[in-house]
């Protein structure tokens, strides 16, 4: 395989934005990733319709763009709370920034990608975002994400 042949595709940026971790306990998870992993904590806030509050770290204190972001459901009855309810904490997706978040959906849908929201919905932090259906995706959940418009 010829790795030249992967430029970043149309709409995508080509770089990690943020790895999503679901937590039960948010100020533990702050606790854990900010006062012993050492990143930054840069805003907490609620995502009322993701039922979320949601923690977001500076993946390097040295300037670049990346974040963890500690995900604790709100009501057992979400999207996160009912993966807990199955898997316990751990990673529940990986975030991918577009630039161009029309051109970055073509580009999945034209590859037989399936959209598990096909209009970009509002995130935390002023971005949209759009998840990929992890049967399409090796089994990992990957949003795309870019500013709202
Ligand atoms: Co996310």
């Amino acid at each position: 395989m010829d790795h030249r042949e992967f430029a970043p595709p149309a709409g995508m940026a080509g770089r990690v934005d943020h790895l999503g971790i679901a937590v039960t306990d948010l100020e533990a998870g702050i606790r854990l990733y900010a006062g012993l992993l050492g990143l930054e904590l840069v805003a907490v806030e609620e995502v009322p319709r993701e039922k979320l509050k949601v923690a977001l770290l500076k993946l390097d204190r040295e300037g670049g763009p990346g974040c963890v972001e500690l995900l604790q459901p709100l009501d057992p009855d979400s999207n996160v709370g009912r993966f807990l309810e199955k898997k316990g904490p751990g990673l529940h997706h990986v975030a991918f920034a577009a630039e161009d978040m029309d051109a970055a959906l073509a580009a999945c849908r034209t590859a037989g990608l399936r959209l598990l929201n096909e209009e970009p919905l509002p995130g935390a932090h002023g971005k949209q975002v759009v998840f990929l259906h992890p049967k399409d995706t090796a089994g990992v959940l990957i949003e795309i994400c870019s500013r709202l418009p």
